[in-house]
């Protein structure tokens, strides 16, 4: 087997192991995919500066996020369908999160459920919420996530109605997959991940099924959130929603300086610079180049965080001298999962690390607390 040394070679073996409607449910952005892309390529375009006869030793990467300690500026995003990349993923990527020191984020959509996760990898990881119609089951999802001690609430903002992934339409992404001959097939060639299947329970929307009146099924993941999600989720609701969940808020899918004002007015511990990973308004800015303006806008009020392309430590490093206090991993997360499960999470997060460190040292710095914009190559970044 190839030695596994950065996150393309775990994506390489996700591709190789898990079913292909899975796959490219992780590995697409909407329409053209071009904001998807930029997110990766805009990291690729800013330079670092190289610093030479600095003492390397005694190096952190330690820092916090909404005053959780962390052991790099790194937590793991909310991806939905997660344990369907492998079988129990969201329980294997949250311990994997917790023996590492960083905090994991449950979707809404997962499929290991707010109380099987607690049960089975501990309690006080992050809960990202979907604002759905009903307000009911919204309610009741907020108090089960504050039943499990979750550390955070991460409310979504850009996913009220879902951006189209061509992908996902054509290959008929549902959880758990329909049994069609094409599906079947494809399946077979995944021995490892069907086995995994059939070995757990856990193969329908956990947080949903069985606890929405109506509803034991969810087959089509796109028709049912154009059912359920609701569109007219405004400022309004982050109200509501901050005084019945009553712990630390981060507001996720901040692209705009207008809003990132608002998110401030809100009373919010954070915000997320983030596109979705290029899965919803394609055509915006890549999310690096939107942090800057953000950073300078609302930085000494609020704490600013990114998601959306990074893949490797060398990205967590230019976000953060960019002014974001922490990112997130979504694909660089589902790729290790699904190469490898537990131990692929671990080696992605090893792996992002190593980067990390090793390239704060090239810079010159020691302890990531001290990385700022400095570390950059003058016009080679975005600014404000
Ligand atoms: C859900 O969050 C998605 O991007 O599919």
């Amino acid at each position: 087997m190839t030695v596994i040394t950065n996150i393309e070679d775990l994506r390489v073996l996700a591709q190789k192991r898990v079913p292909r409607m899975f796959y490219d449910y992780a590995d697409s952005g909407s329409w053209t995919e071009g904001t998807y892309r930029a997110n990766e390529s805009d990291f690729q375009k800013i330079k670092l500066r190289q610093r030479v006869a600095v003492n390397m030793e005694n190096r952190s990467t330690r820092t916090s996020m909404v005053g959780v300690p962390v052991a790099m500026p790194v937590a793991i995003a909310p991806t939905g369908l997660t344990g369907m990349q492998h079988a129990d993923g969201e329980i294997l990527a949250a311990r994997a999160a917790r023996k590492f020191g960083i905090p994991f984020t449950l979707s809404t959509m997962s499929i290991c459920s707010i109380e099987d996760v607690a049960q089975h990898a501990g309690e006080g990881f992050w809960f990202q919420l979907y604002v759905m119609k009903d307000r009911a089951f919204i309610e009741r999802l907020i108090d089960r996530a504050k039943a499990a001690n979750c550390g955070a609430l991460v409310l979504t903002l850009d996913l009220q109605i879902l951006g189209q992934r061509h992908k996902d339409l054509k290959n008929g992404l549902s959880a758990p997959p329909k049994l069609t001959i094409a599906n079947m097939i494809n399946i077979a060639s995944k021995p490892r991940w069907a086995l995994g299947m059939l070995g757990t329970k856990r193969r329908q929307f956990g947080n949903i099924v069985g606890h929405v009146q109506g509803v034991t099924d969810m087959a089509n993941l796109g028709a049912w959130t154009a059912q359920q999600f609701d569109p007219a989720l405004n400022w309004g609701d982050v109200e509501w929603i901050k005084n019945r969940w009553g712990g630390k808020l981060i507001l996720k899918g901040i692209q705009d300086v207008e809003d990132a004002h608002k998110a401030v007015q809100s009373g919010a511990d954070a915000l997320i610079v983030s596109n979705h990973g290029g899965r919803q308004l394609d055509g915006a800015q890549s999310s690096i180049e939107a942090l800057p303006a953000i950073v300078d806008a609302v930085g000494s009020k609020i704490e600013v965080h990114m998601d959306s392309g990074i893949r490797s430590g060398q990205d967590v490093l230019k976000a953060r001298a960019l002014g974001a206090r922490g990112t997130y991993i979504g694909r660089a997360m589902l790729y290790g999962l699904g190469a490898m499960g537990e131990e692929g999470v671990t080696k992605a997060l090893e792996i992002i690390h190593k980067e990390l460190d090793l390239t704060m040292a090239f810079c010159g710095r020691t302890d990531v607390e001290t990385v700022d914009r400095s570390i950059l190559l003058p016009g080679t970044f975005p600014t404000a």
